[in-house]
Parts: structure tokens; C-alpha cells; sequence
């Protein structure tokens, strides 16, 4: 949802901002802009599209030097994707690029115009650039705080005032922002990634704070200007984990991260057969006491959830909702402090989730949140954290991410069941067993690659497809249908197969392909009944299941088979979920379109 990048330093900075706006192009590309402070005059290219265009209209622009400058890609919400709302906005004072979106822009515009200050583009962002011009007198910090004081919304700011030439100023409040600094300068940006070719070691700009940029030095200040130790965080993976390595795009790669993010995830949690959360300071006594949970989260962090509902209650007996983080704020939920809230997100800056996890933690539940990014605003906020291990997903498209959230879902789980007394010891250890067992099943789905590419071939041209199962298979059905949706464009939907007759039947015609996912033993049967229904009416049936045509008695049920190994009715979902995601990357392909820059979306969604 924009990426902002800043430098400044002794090298020239024209590079450093292009390329780490292509390290951050995947939190929007609609268009992208630099601004170098050169002399007496900072220099603005901006262009709408891909940061390969910015990349192409720097190299023709003549004069392109500067050793400070800052950079934004932008994700369009107030004003179309036009040069002129490209960022970064220049008022006469000083030159800012900002990632969110300020709410209360309409009335601060209003005030503006009676001041003779008026934009000239048609985004928020202008107006807090204008407002922050208006409130400087040579003082970045009394202006800085006085907008902070006056600004309703999220923001990410990087500011350069004109009269303080190679210095950056920056605030923000819920948008992202991390700092380094090394022997060549001072560096800012949205997110780790565009900082780790130059160091490893990066603080978090903590909200109501204010991070002065010089060559020599970052200084981080409170809001009154006193200077405070910095917390520094380190990465543990390096600049490789963050390109393709040789695969078409991120998404690809990401598929095949997976075998590895989920042993990283799992294993160093298991020990004597037993899960483990001593290493992340997770006390058993938030899991003591709770007679509920409540699960929030977007998207596909969402469908993690639906995942964690079906396992708790199968398993520990307590009821569990999930909740869209994005309702949860308003429905007034119930919650007290034997509820357990647990957030999942993997960037842990989705300002939906954050706000849900603020709201459970003023209603005093427990809450936990399984994060991805080290550090995030959910990390920081939530009681505890159970970190996944994916290391960075770039695709706007989550597949790595959702497996291992499903891994954290399942560990909390089993965690819960001992903390509650559910299974004993030994029963523990096999759940464990068969958990590692199910999650090495990915390798021999990533094996039959070539084969789902040939399924995907068949259903290209198709308008709609729809993904049908119950139970767990239904909660990986709905991952499923999402990930074809987001990035083909194929019209496609999740239903609970039994519901299908309830109405959307109606839908399904001659052709239109239907994944059918039946890995249940206990409704295996009852899926099947679904599928024939659809058969009946000429739909072209995927059947993902780990039943044999012999054992299950099909023959005649299905257009295509992907049959995955055994999967354990508790722990399924793995190995179909794979699949399901080799047979959405490769409907895109084949449709043509970006996999890794669906239009209109954007990987981190940092406003409301
Ligand atoms: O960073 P988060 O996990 O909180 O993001 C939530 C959703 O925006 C995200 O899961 C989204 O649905 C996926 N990237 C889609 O593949």
C-alpha cells in the first residue's frame, strides 16, 4: 500500500531510491516518483506505471545527481493514477512522499484554501504536504508535530525542507517505516527489503516519534525532541531470500519456499514430543482459563483462521468465531479476559488487524498473533507473538505465508489441548508426528507440477470456476478460490459443497470447471454425492483428493484427477492446498497476466 524509500548520504542517491523502489514495487504500482535535493533545487521524475518506467525516464533525464533524495510506488486511493498524483508532492517549502491515507484531508483542504494554499493534485497526500508547509517557520519538529496533532489517518511521511538540504525528516503513525544508517549514509524505507543490500541491522520507527536522516548520523526523537536509543532489530536472511532465484516470478518460488518455511516454522517448536513455545517467551498461562477464541484476520490470513476454528473445535471443545478484521471493530464483539484473540497476518502492518487486535486489547482479552514480519506494529502490540519462519513474501499473492499460518494455527492448537488437559502426553506426541508427517507431503505435490500446468491448460478461457468440500476441505477450498481469483481474474467463488444446491447451482453449466476437494474420510462420501450433482449438469470436475479411484469408487466422476498423497483427516489440507496453488499460477500464466502484480491490489494493506 505505497512504498517509500529514502537516502542520504555520500554516494548518489538516484540509484539507491530507484532500486529499492523495486524491491517495494509489490506494495502498489500504479506509479512512482523520486525527488533529489540538487544545489538550491530539488529535481522531481515521476511517471505513472512500474518503476521500470520511472528506471527508463531517470536514465533519459539529464543531470540526475544528488546524494539525498527520497521515492515512493504508489498504490492509488485518493485520486486516479495520474502524473500529477504520483508522488512525491512538492509545496513551496519542502518535498514529501507518504504511505496511507489521511481521512480528514476534505475539511484540512477546506481550511487550506482560506490560506491561499491549494493542491494541484487530487490526493490527501498534497493536503498534509500543504499543511505541514503551513505550519513551518524553520522548525521541522514543531511542524511536524503540530501536523501530527491536526492529521486524522495512517501515514508514513519522509520530508525534505527546502532550506535544510540533505537532511530527511520522517514520522509516521500505523503506516510502516525501518531505518539503517552505514559508512555511506542514511537509509529509510517501508519495509526491510529495500534496506538489506546495505545492512542487516535496522530499527522500527515507533509511532509518535520523529527520525531525523543526516549523512553521518540517524537520530531518533521523541515528539518533544528528546533523542532516544533506537530498538535494533536484525535479519536473518539475506538479499537472495528476496529475489526470484531463477523461478518466472515470486509467486513460483514462493510455492516451492514452502517445504522449507514450514520446517522452519515447526520444528524448532517441537521438543521431546511436545510443542514448545519457550523460545517465544509463550507463557502456558494464556492458554489457561479460556473458554473461547476469537480469530481475526484478512484474506487469505483469514482463511488461516477458518483452518484454526475447525481444528479447535474439533479438538479442544470451545467455540471459536473467525472474524473479518475489517467488521470486527464495528459489530461491538464480545470478548472478556478468558477470550483468546488471536491476529494472523504477515506483515503484521494490515491496518484492519491492527485495529481489531487495539480493540481486543482494550476489552482485556488475550491476545497472540502469528506474524511473518519481525517487529510489525501486530508483533509489538499483541500480548504474544508466535513468529512464522516464511522469510520474505514478495507476490501480492500469499502461498508460503498461508501455510505456515496454518502451521501456527495448529500449534497453538495442540498447545491449547495440553494446557486444557484434552491429550495426554502420548497423544500429543502423535498428534506431532502426524502434523510433521502431513507437511511432508508438499514435495510430491510440487512433483506434479507439469501435470496440474496441463489441468490449468484446459480451464484458461473460463469465465467462472468454483471450489467445492467440506469441513477443513472447505476451509482450504476458500484459500484456493482466492488465490485463481486474485490473479487470473477468473470469476471464481468457495461453497460449502452441500450449500451448492442452496442456489449457486444455478450457476453451474456446461464446462464450468468445478475443484472439488475430497479429503474428509467422514463426508467423503457426501462430497461425492455434490460432485455428481454438479457432473450431471456438464461441469468440468478437478477432484483433488487423496483417495484412490479404487478405494473411492469415482470412476466416471471427474474431468481430471489430482490425487495427492494420504492425508490425515486432523492435519489435511497441505498437500491440496499446494496443488491448488501450482493450478492458479498456472491459469495466469496462461491468461497472460502479471502473477506477481494483480491489477488493482497490493501486497501490505496499511489503510482502512
Ligand atoms: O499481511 P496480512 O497477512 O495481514 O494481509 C492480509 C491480506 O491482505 C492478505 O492475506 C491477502 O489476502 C493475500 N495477500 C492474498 O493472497
Amino acid at each position: 500500500m505505497c512504498g517509500i524509500i529514502g537516502f542520504t548520504g555520500i554516494t548518489e542517491a538516484a540509484d539507491i531510491l530507484i532500486n529499492g523502489l523495486a524491491s517495494l514495487e509489490y506494495r502498489g504500482y500504479d506509479s512512482a516518483g523520486i525527488a533529489l535535493v540538487q544545489d538550491n533545487n530539488t529535481k522531481i521524475i515521476k511517471t505513472t506505471g512500474k518503476v521500470a518506467d520511472l528506471r527508463d525516464k531517470v536514465t533519459a533525464t539529464d543531470n540526475t545527481y544528488g546524494t539525498c533524495g527520497i521515492g515512493h510506488t504508489r498504490w492509488a486511493t485518493h485520486g486516479g493514477v495520474t502524473e500529477t498524483n504520483a508522488h512525491p508532492h512538492q509545496t513551496p517549502k519542502l518535498t514529501l512522499v507518504h504511505n496511507g491515507i489521511i481521512e480528514n484531508y476534505k475539511e484540512l483542504a477546506d481550511d487550506l484554501a482560506t490560506k491561499g494554499l491549494t493542491p494541484v493534485s487530487e490526493t490527501d497526500t498534497e493536503i498534509a504536504a500543504l499543511l505541514i508547509d503551513s505550519l513551518y517557520n524553520g522548525d521541522p519538529f514543531e511542524a511536524l508535530r503540530e501536523a501530527d496533532k491536526i492529521l486524522e489517518g495512517a501515514y508514513g511521511f519522509c520530508v525534505m525542507f527546502n532550506d535544510r538540504p540533505g537532511v530527511i525528516y520522517s514520522m509516521r503513525n500505523a503506516s510502516p517505516l525501518v531505518v539503517t544508517h552505514t559508512a555511506d549514509g542514511s537509509y529509510i524505507g517501508s519495509d526491510v527489503i529495500a534496506l538489506i543490500p546495505y545492512s542487516k541491522d535496522y530499527f522500527v520507527v515507533p509511532e509518535e516519534h520523529i527520525v531525523v536522516l543526516e549523512k553521518g548520523a540517524v537520530t531518533l526523537y521523541t515528539m518533544d525532541e528528546q533523542v532516544v536509543e533506537p530498538k535494533m532489530l536484525h535479519v536473518d536472511w539475506d538479499t537472495t531470500a528476496a529475489q526470484k532465484g531463477g523461478y518466472d516470478f515470486f509467486m513460483q518460488k514462493e510455492i516451492y519456499d514452502q517445504p522449507e518455511a514450514v520446517k522452519n516454522t515447526i520444528l524448532p517448536r517441537i521438543h521431546n514430543g511436545k510443542v514448545d513455545f519457550s523460545a517465544d517467551k509463550i507463557n502456558d498461562e494464556l492458554f489457561e482459563g479460556v473458554n473461547r477464541v476469537i480469530v481475526t484476520a484478512c484474506g487469505t490470513a483469514m482463511h488461516s483462521g477458518l483452518v484454526g476454528r475447525s481444528i479447535i473445535e474439533q479438538l479442544c471443545r470451545i467455540p471459536v468465531t473467525v472474524e473479518i478484521a475489517s467488521e470486527f471493530r464495528y459489530m461491538n464483539p464480545i470478548m472478556d479476559e478468558h477470550t483468546l484473540v488471536v491476529i494472523i497476518t504477515q506483515s503484521g502492518e494490515t491496518a484492519d488487524s491492527l485495529a481489531a487486535l487495539r480493540l481486543a486489547n482494550e476489552r482485556g482479552a488475550k491476545t497472540i498473533s502469528i506474524v511473518n514480519v519481525k517487529g510489525s506494529s501486530i508483533a509489538r502490540e499483541s500480548d504474544y507473538v508466535l513468529y512464522t519462519h516464511a522469510g520474505p513474501e514478495i507476490a501480492v499473492a500469499s502461498t508460503k505465508a498461508f501455510t505456515v499460518q496454518c502451521c501456527g494455527m495448529y500449534l497453538i492448537t495442540l498447545k491449547l489441548a495440553e494446557v486444557m488437559g484434552i491429550l495426554t502426553d502420548e497423544e500429543i506426541a502423535d498428534y506431532l508426528a502426524r502434523f510433521v508427517a502431513a507437511t511432508e507431503t508438499i514435495p510430491a505435490v510440487l512433483e506434479m507440477d507439469e501435470y496440474i500446468q496441463s489441468i490449468a491448460y484446459k480451464i484458461k478461457d473460463t469465465f467462472s470456476a468454483f471450489y467445492i468440500g467440506r469441513g477443513l476441505d472447505h476451509a482450504f477450498g476458500c484459500e484456493g478460490s482466492l488465490k485463481l481469483k486474485e490473479i487470473s481474474y477468473v470469476n471464481s467463488e468457495a461453497y460449502n459443497a452441500g450449500e451448492l444446491k442452496h442456489g449457486t447451482i444455478s450457476l453451474v453449466t456446461e464446462g464450468v470447471p468445478i475443484i472439488a476437494i475430497a479429503t474428509q474420510d467422514h463426508v467423503f462420501s457426501k462430497t461425492m454425492a455434490n460432485v455428481e450433482e454438479v457432473k450431471a449438469r456438464g461441469a468440468h470436475v478437478i477432484l483433488i483428493t487423496d483417495v484412490t479411484e479404487e478405494e473411492g469408487g469415482y470412476a466416471g466422476l471427474y474431468d481430471d484427477l489430482i490425487l495427492v498423497p494420504k492425508c490425515d483427516d486432523f492435519f489435511g489440507g497441505f498437500a491440496t492446498t499446494v496443488a491448488m496453488q501450482i493450478l492458479a499460477y498456472h491459469t495466469t500464466v496462461y491468461r497472460g497476466y502479471n502473477v506477481d502484480q494483480p491489477r488493482n491490489l497490493a501486497k501490505s494493506v496499511t489503510v482502512e
